[in-house]
């Protein structure tokens, strides 16, 4: 599939928001869905919709290996050894809060230590604040340098006896900085750390080889993925997900339940308690058909030629700050206006139909180091123009005219 063909099978695209063409720079946020993910939602509950995993009737079973496909699918798609190793939840917040809660349950003790660094959003720094609490446990944050980087060499300085998990994230919704994932994982397990990669920005616009990359865990958000919301994975490595603990209770994660005892089902039922997002599962394997045929090649050098010209533009344009500038850089462009405030900026530009995000996105401790209450992010996806640039910076000079810049 042709990138400048790609807008057409998003069918937002057709509608006018307020009498303006759509310029959705809020992918990071949640991307727009493909017709054909949309029609897959349709097409299920019109007509094949039964739960899955339980009854034998014809629409159950039928369900049920179209739920499983998806699993390999994915599997295939983040090149992970073993299906079982892919568990589906409701949010990629949920798979942080699912690895938090049961690596804490099993294997930290008061006083152990976690890395995490100044990028994280919340989703990867509040589920270890839990376990502050909970387990009087450490935690570290590695500091970015001026260009919104995280050398490795500050998360190397913070390992100490007693670190025994390293969590960041693969690609910063603020800054875009790539974080080297590979190296981070040798040099973690080169002192017996595990680490837990949060892919919510790094799955929709990088290759994603978990084996190459070699983590313990990798969260991917699907809603960001071109997939339908209320739908997470999470992939652990088999040895992990057999021995940890479940997370939640309920139908479908058991095998024999007593008054007495209660013994638990084989991965990946372990981790999939109660009715899951069993629409969205489906559906998620035209997301992923969909990136396959647009190939994850074309869309990571589509999105650089985007964010090298976002930047080049932005760069020239007088009272815009951009934040970060890291080497090795994806999906954001974050900025300030200097008298102005990000909410002034992200209303005025939604009047010419430019759809940005204003506000600390889930980054409070990133915006305090920087000194700012909040920031404006446009964010590309697949679907995204030079153009759509050209509007943002257009549509930024009115914001600067109304405020007198
Ligand atoms: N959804 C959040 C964002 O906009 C984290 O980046």
């Amino acid at each position: 599939m042709k990138i400048d063909q790609i807008k057409k099978e998003f069918p937002i695209f057709d509608e006018k928001i307020q009498n303006n063409d759509l310029v959705y720079l809020d992918s990071a946020n949640s991307s727009q869905k493909p017709k054909v993910v949309i029609d897959r939602i349709n097409e299920f509950y019109t007509k094949q919709f039964s739960n899955v995993g339980r009854s034998v009737h014809y629409l159950a079973v039928a369900a049920t290996n179209l739920y499983e496909n998806t699993r390999t699918s994915v599997q295939k798609y983040i090149n992970a050894k073993d299906k079982n190793e892919i568990v589906f939840t409701k949010g990629a917040t949920e798979a942080l809060n699912l690895v938090a809660n049961t690596l804490g349950q099993k294997y930290l003790e008061e006083g152990d230590e976690v890395i995490i660094t100044e990028l994280e959003h919340h989703s990867n720094y509040v589920p270890w604040h839990f376990l502050r609490k909970s387990k009087n446990i450490k935690i570290n944050f590695a500091e970015t340098n001026e260009f919104g980087e995280v050398p490795i060499e500050n998360i190397e300085k913070l390992i100490t006896a007693k670190t025994k998990i390293i969590a960041v994230n693969h690609l910063s919704n603020v800054t875009g900085a790539i974080l080297p994932i590979k190296e981070i994982t040798q040099l973690a397990h080169s002192k017996g750390i595990i680490v837990v990669v949060d892919g919510c920005q790094g799955a929709p616009h990088l290759k994603i080889d978990v084996q190459d990359l070699d983590c313990d865990f990798y969260a991917i958000s699907c809603h960001k993925m071109y997939g339908p919301t209320g739908l997470g994975i999470l992939y652990g490595k088999k040895k992990w997900l057999d021995e940890l603990p479940p997370y939640q209770g309920g139908g479908g994660m058991i095998r024999e339940v007593k008054k007495d005892r209660i013994s638990y089902g084989d991965l990946p039922n372990k981790y999939e308690a109660g009715t899951m997002a069993t629409a969205q599962v489906i559906a998620f394997d035209q997301s992923i058909k969909f990136l396959e045929k647009v190939g994850i090649e074309n869309v990571i050098q589509h999105e650089k030629e985007l964010i090298e010209y976002g930047q080049e533009i932005l760069k020239k344009n007088n009272s815009v700050k951009l934040i970060g500038n890291p080497k090795n850089k994806g999906g954001v462009l974050s900025f300030t206006i200097e008298g102005v405030h990000p909410h002034d900026i992200a209303t005025i530009l939604d009047e010419d139909g430019v759809a940005i995000r204003a506000g600390h996105h889930c980054c409070q401790i990133l915006h305090d180091k920087l000194g700012i209450p909040a920031s404006a992010r446009a964010s590309v996806g697949i679907y995204n123009t030079k153009d759509d640039l050209d509007q943002l910076n257009e549509s930024i000079n009115k914001c600067k005219k109304i405020f007198d810049l």
